[in-house]
């Protein structure tokens, strides 16, 4: 599938908070876990159609600074899943030519996982064609305050002025430093929140909430949400009036 099959503006960076695993479970009589391996061939469609449609930068929130908190088993499941998932895609990034990187605090994840995401981010470090972001371990605040704390480190020190804090400084400090803002944010689930999520890098994406649980979301469904993008007018505080209009010379 193509944007040319498609006839739709593909956004350039999409974001996904892919919830809803847990109940998909239990609705079927099974432990939560059994949702986040189905979650997992979800993973596996949204990053082959992203691939295809040609969406350059794709972010899933895997694993959130708050998940640590879950029952140990649901937290060491999700750490072998994440593992395996690395170990069998690595081929397919590099076939389709996708560079894998991290958003979050990875040091804190398992060694081995830390392992084989270091490696996976090392081999497909050439990729362009798309870059899929995971966010594990990844917190909106922690990463403000983490940027927040290295500033104001740095200004103590002497090498940076305070008044030299702008947007553009600000942003290359992020976790996503030198990539564009996420244009579309998909949640699943049907749960309308950010919980967390890019708060810095969302402030002007398009939110779309759909109440398909993760398990469940296909490649369909990445259309319907990306149709219902090229519905939007993105203003970015202007008029309507002054976005129709081309700028003048
Ligand atoms: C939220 O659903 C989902 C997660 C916390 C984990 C997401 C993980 C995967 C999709 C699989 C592993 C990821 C990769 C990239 C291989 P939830 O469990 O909170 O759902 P609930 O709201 O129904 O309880």
């Amino acid at each position: 599938m193509s944007t040319e099959t498609t006839g739709l503006t593909v956004p350039g960076h999409i974001a996904i908070i892919m919830d809803g695993n847990g109940r998909w479970a239990q609705e079927r009589g099974q432990f939560r876990l059994f949702g986040h391996k189905a979650g997992v061939q979800a993973v596996r469609e949204v990053v082959e159609t992203a691939r295809s449609l040609g969406v350059r930068y794709l972010t899933l929130y895997a694993f959130s600074t708050e998940n640590w908190r879950r029952p140990e088993n649901e937290v060491s499941g999700l750490m072998a899943l994440l593992q395996s998932y690395l170990k069998a895609e690595l081929k397919t990034m590099l076939r389709n030519d996708i560079r894998l990187c991290c958003l979050g605090e990875v040091q804190q994840l398992p060694v081995e996982v830390g392992q084989v995401l270091e490696k996976t981010m090392a081999k497909t470090a050439h990729c362009s064609a798309m870059v899929l972001n995971l966010a594990l371990s990844y917190g909106g605040r922690n990463e403000l305050l983490r940027v927040a704390r290295n500033l104001a480190r740095e200004c103590e020190q002497g090498t940076l002025h305070w008044a030299d804090i702008d947007e553009t400084l600000f942003t290359g400090r992020l976790y996503s430093a030198g990539q564009p803002d996420p244009d579309l944010l998909i949640r699943t689930g049907g749960e309308h929140r950010l919980s967390n999520f890019l708060l810095w890098q969302l402030s002007y994406a398009e939110l779309y909430f759909t109440d398909t649980k993760w398990p469940d979301f296909r490649c369909q469904h990445l259309v319907a949400a990306i149709e219902a993008y090229n519905q939007r007018q993105r203003r970015f505080g202007k008029t309507g009036d002054q976005v129709q209009q081309p700028e003048p010379l």
